[in-house]
């Protein structure tokens, strides 16, 4: 299993640019940005001292031209952020806040300046104290999940700089400039195993086999359908899900679904979406700072039938580039039809009983009591969890509550409906154990379970196997896989 942690790819990328294109398109627009390579992290580019002790130097003209490799970019032009505040920047933030800002995030954080503007849509505020607010926002952490937060160290080094009035400091030998780009993943060569290599991506015209870019217009929050017919035939085994990363400044995260009953799109539609999924499963999801999904030795996932069965990937764009970007991100599904020993699926956890009453918080739970084989006592095997509410949705926990009495937690974490994303989280159920799901609401005023913007839903689309353990029913829409009672 490969997993792409920041920190890994920005020291890997510390003085090499991270900017790759993307192999196969020549539709991405994304114009790589002069970058000037500061030296191996090894052999760090020399910096004459007289440089690096200059700071009253006034910024004379454009940076130094990229060609330029012996010349760092510019440490000693101007006041500079003081380098143990670059440092954290560019290890937590630096993927998605750099030069060229990547994934939806709206502005660079990499100089003074940029920590000295005001923030964005709120003038009298600045950057540093929205910086520091965000990367202690329980809510609406920066940076968002599934990248780990600040740790308390390095969440000092910044309180101590903005306390201290956010001013100029010694900057990193070298400038402190951070890599772009750094979280775009690179797709492996496609595992030997699988006999069907799917890929789903963004597509501007709704036809079956089109490759024309889909044209991500310049808007925050918006989510595009795109529904494939599978291309295989009978029943599969999903063993992997890779992310393909077009144009990393407008793609925020996707989420796969399928139609377990019916209902489905034909194939290559194209359908603006809010993000909401009435009787749709969730499959896979990934996010900047992810891995690929990769299914454990021996268990396939379970997937839509061939040839008719369909796919639905939703890409969620936040572009703030201000013009119109043409994309072809998507996720690449590994299917075998020599299936292995055993078959994971989807089943839906949650409630359907959602009683928001007024304004204020509110909680609904809903329990779980799966099924297991009275002669093999076969445990069952969690894989990911994969919350799901609506705009109003805050907080969800799911619990295992064992036979003995007592508890464990399998997934706790804020809710934000922007930066929806699944969860590994590996768990075994023994036969006497049950599970409880618990979401938390901020409201305004009443609002009941429902798939329309305006109602709520509380749901946890949990992997596991054996396939069919958990699917107890209890579903009001009929969800197929719903394990509610
Ligand atoms: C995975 C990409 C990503 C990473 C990493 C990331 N951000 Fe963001 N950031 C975003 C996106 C997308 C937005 C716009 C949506 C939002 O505000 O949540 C944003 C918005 C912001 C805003 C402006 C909105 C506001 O509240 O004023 C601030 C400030 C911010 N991020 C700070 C940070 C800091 C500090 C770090 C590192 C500690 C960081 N971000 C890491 C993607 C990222």
């Amino acid at each position: 299993m490969r997993t792409l942690l920041i920190t890994a790819l920005l020291v890997a990328g510390c003085g090499s640019a991270e900017l790759e294109k993307s192999d196969t398109d020549a539709t991405s627009s994304a114009t790589p940005q002069p970058y000037t390579p500061t030296g191996d992290a090894a052999t760090p580019p020399e910096v004459p001292a007289t440089d690096a002790m200059a700071p009253s130097t006034p910024p004379s003209g454009p940076p130094p031209a990229p060609a330029d490799a012996a010349v760092p970019p510019g440490p000693a032009d101007g006041p500079t952020l003081p380098c143990e505040v670059s440092a954290v920047l560019a290890t937590y933030c630096g993927a998605c806040h750099g030069t060229t800002p990547n994934f939806g995030a709206p502005m660079p954080l990499v100089t003074l300046a940029d920590l000295q503007a005001p923030a964005p849509g709120q003038p009298g505020v600045a950057m540093y104290d929205r910086v520091l607010a965000r990367m202690q926002d329980e809510q609406r952490m920066m940076p968002p999940p599934p990248n780990p937060p600040v740790d308390a160290a390095d969440l000092e080094i910044v309180r101590a700089w903005v306390e201290g009035g956010a001013s100029a400091g010694e900057a990193c030998e070298g400038g402190g400039d951070v890599p772009d780009a750094g979280m775009k993943p690179e797709l492996p060569p496609p595992n030997p195993e699988c006999d069907y290599v799917f890929e789903l991506r963004a597509h501007g015209n709704g036809r079956p086999g089109d490759d024309t870019p889909y044209m991500v217009p310049p808007l925050k929050d918006l989510y595009v359908n795109f529904s494939f017919q599978v291309p295989w035939m009978g029943d599969v085994h999903a063993l992997e899900f890779h992310p393909i990363v077009d144009d990393a400044r407008v793609l925020h995260h996707y989420l796969l679904y399928t139609f377990p009953v019916g209902g489905a799109l034909a194939d290559g539609t194209i359908l603006p979406g809010i993000g909401m999924h009435p009787a749709e499963s969730l499959v896979a999801g990934w996010a900047p700072g992810g891995s690929p999904t990769m299914m454990p030795a021996d268990v396939g996932l379970e997937m839509p039938r061939g040839p008719t069965g369909r796919l639905t990937l939703e890409v969620h764009y936040h572009n703030e580039t201000g013009e119109v970007v043409p994309d072809r991100s998507g996720v690449r599904v590994c299917a075998t039809s020599r299936k292995r020993t055993n078959t994971a699926a989807v089943s839906l956890l949650g409630t359907e009983i959602i009683p928001i009453l007024g304004p204020g918080e509110w909680q609904a739970t809903g329990i779980c009591t799966p099924i297991f084989n009275i002669l093999t006592q076969e445990p069952i095997h969690i894989l990911t969890s994969g919350p799901h509410l609506h705009r109003r949705g805050r907080h969800i926990t799911t619990k295992i509550h064992r036979r003995d009495g007592s508890e464990e937690i399998l997934l706790d974490v804020p809710f934000d409906f922007d930066n929806q994303i699944m969860y590994d989280t590996p768990a075994i159920i023994n036969p006497g154990d049950w599970l409880s799901t618990t979401c938390t609401y901020e409201s305004t005023g009443p609002a009941f379970f429902g798939v329309r913007t305006e109602d709520e839903m509380c749901q946890n689309y949990l992997t596991t196997w054996p396939a069919g353990r958990m699917d107890t029913g209890g579903s009001i829409i009929l969800e197929a896989h719903a394990c509610m009672l």
